[in-house]
């Protein structure tokens, strides 16, 4: 499936639009973005959160912070950048937090956004069997045309 934006505003909406889609299966909700540098990623982050109740002010494209984790009464959502983390060490960061929320005791649903989640290994070696995994990869064209495509 794939969706054409032609302003930040449309991809908050297509975001949040897909997340209310992925919402209703009872488990974890995996996002894995991948497009390249400033393409509209933590846009698209920010439409989902926007969906969980979360404002856009609290989505942020931190320098040094890697997980950034935000909770309501009813979410609790990770974002996690990782441009600036090693391969090796992407893995062992996002699937020990994935594992995790596996075993919380929390009641609340959990929703996962991972920019640069290529530094992972592909989906279908996505191998935790930790919840909803959904593919966002993004394109620029020109301008602020962006093509979405997700998989899932
Ligand atoms: N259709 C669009 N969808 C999303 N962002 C757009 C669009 N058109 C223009 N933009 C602009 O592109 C930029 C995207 O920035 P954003 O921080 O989301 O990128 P990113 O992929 O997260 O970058 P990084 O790789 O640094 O994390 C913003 O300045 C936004 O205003
Ligand atoms: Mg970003």
């Amino acid at each position: 499936m794939f969706f054409i934006s032609d302003s930040p505003v449309k991809t908050h909406k297509f975001a949040s639009s897909i997340t209310e889609k992925f919402l209703i299966e009872n488990e974890t909700l995996i996002f894995l973005i991948n497009g390249e540098l400033g393409v509209g990623k933590t846009e698209f982050v920010k439409g989902v959160a926007s969906k969980l109740g979360f404002s856009h002010a609290d989505i942020t494209s931190p320098t040094f912070v890697m997980v950034n984790e935000l909770e309501n009464n009813r979410y609790k959502m990770y974002h996690i950048d990782l441009y600036r983390v090693e391969k090796k060490f992407a893995r062992s960061i996002v699937y020990d937090l994935l594992e995790e929320t596996q075993f919380s005791l929390t009641n609340k649903k959990i929703v996962v956004c991972i920019e640069w989640a290529n530094k992972l290994l592909k989906k279908r070696e996505f191998k935790l069997n930790v919840g909803k995994v959904v593919m966002v990869d993004i394109k620029v064209s020109k301008n602020n045309i962006r093509t979405i495509k997700i998989k899932f």
